[in-house]
């Protein structure tokens, strides 16, 4: 083997102590520091054998084929819409993510968003900080326990909201492609139906080509004037055209969005009204659980370049 250092090359930024730890145990370089990121890249591509990037950058097919020796990605995240993993592996190159460590702190925010959208939280602080209180009432919300709670997408992230949805004594439904053997939730056979059954409808479900705006406006009129909705997936699972429709004719009650579909541009419109809780995609926005994703980012490339296997592979 040889002792010189693993040439990797860096797509985005990633956060102060993952830089510090890969700079420490390969030669990394950041793409995003050359002026011209494709001569460079068809100068030097053939000098990397691992890249990294996250799962909110991605990376473009083509730079993975500027890469003629690359062997492994290693993806800071758990969401895989933005690399075409299939492509990437007919390439001969293993792809690593990080699923499983953010889960928990994903459905915890997900209650949170769907508590808050309910409850009225952000506008009940924003109405004491105004100083609203000594003149007006902060008007009545809706209540979340003994609700009926639709899943979209009853993966690890779906049935952990599923679990904690038993703490508020509420009913769980989802739909899924299939049912998931050996759960006790009812399958709903479509999304259409969850909707129509909801109080309180979550999107847990992978983006990409194959769930693009399956929420859209006759999903959102199904949910219906007393239903919110709660993203923690990705944006482009809902049409937020019709969902900024939805809102503002009050024909769903409100909603919780941590993921948009042009992030960070989050429009206008959405941003002016006031039955929507806006969150800057934190889901997994912890430090223990950013400090778990890095270190499985970490450990991923180690176990590739010890034995060729991933700790999580894509
Ligand atoms: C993920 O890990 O996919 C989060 O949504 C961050 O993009």
């Amino acid at each position: 083997m040889s002792s010189s250092p693993i040439r990797l090359l860096q797509i985005g930024r990633q956060m102060p102590a993952l830089e510090a730890a890969l700079a420490a145990q390969y030669q990394v370089h950041r793409l995003a520091d050359e002026a011209d990121p494709q001569a460079f890249l068809a100068a030097h591509g053939a000098e990397f054998e691992a890249l990294v990037t996250s799962a909110a950058i991605g990376v473009e097919h083509a730079v993975v084929q500027a890469l003629p020796r690359l062997r492994v990605i290693s993806s800071f995240g758990v969401g895989l819409d933005k690399i075409d993993v299939a492509a990437a592996k007919a390439q001969g190159v293993a792809v690593g993510y990080t699923p499983e460590v953010l889960t928990d702190c994903v459905a915890d925010l997900a209650f949170g968003l769907l508590i808050d959208a309910a409850r009225g939280l952000s506008a009940a602080d924003r109405f004491v900080r105004r100083g609203d209180w000594e003149s007006s009432k902060f008007p009545m919300s809706t209540r979340v326990s003994g609700k009926k709670l639709g899943i979209f997408g009853l993966g690890r992230i779906g049935s952990t909201i599923a679990r904690r949805a038993s703490g508020f004594d509420m009913t769980v439904r989802y739909t899924n492609r299939r049912p998931v053997e050996g759960v006790a939730y009812g399958f709903e056979p479509s999304l259409l139906a969850l909707a129509r059954w909801s109080d309180f409808l979550v999107i847990a479900a992978a983006g990409g080509p194959s769930t693009q705006h399956l929420v859209n406006a006759e999903v959102l009129s199904a949910l219906g004037p007393q239903g919110f909705i709660v993203n923690v997936a990705r944006g482009s699972v809902i049409d937020e055209a019709a969902l900024i429709q939805a809102l503002s004719h009050r024909s769903i009650a409100g909603a919780g969005l941590d993921v948009f579909e042009d992030e960070p541009h989050v429009p206008a419109a959405l941003r002016a009204l006031d039955n929507v809780v806006l969150l800057p995609h934190v889901a997994s926005a912890t430090h223990e659980t950013r400090q778990a994703m890095a270190d499985r980012v970490l450990a991923n490339l180690a176990s590739f370049f010890r034995d060729q296997t991933l700790v999580s592979a894509a």
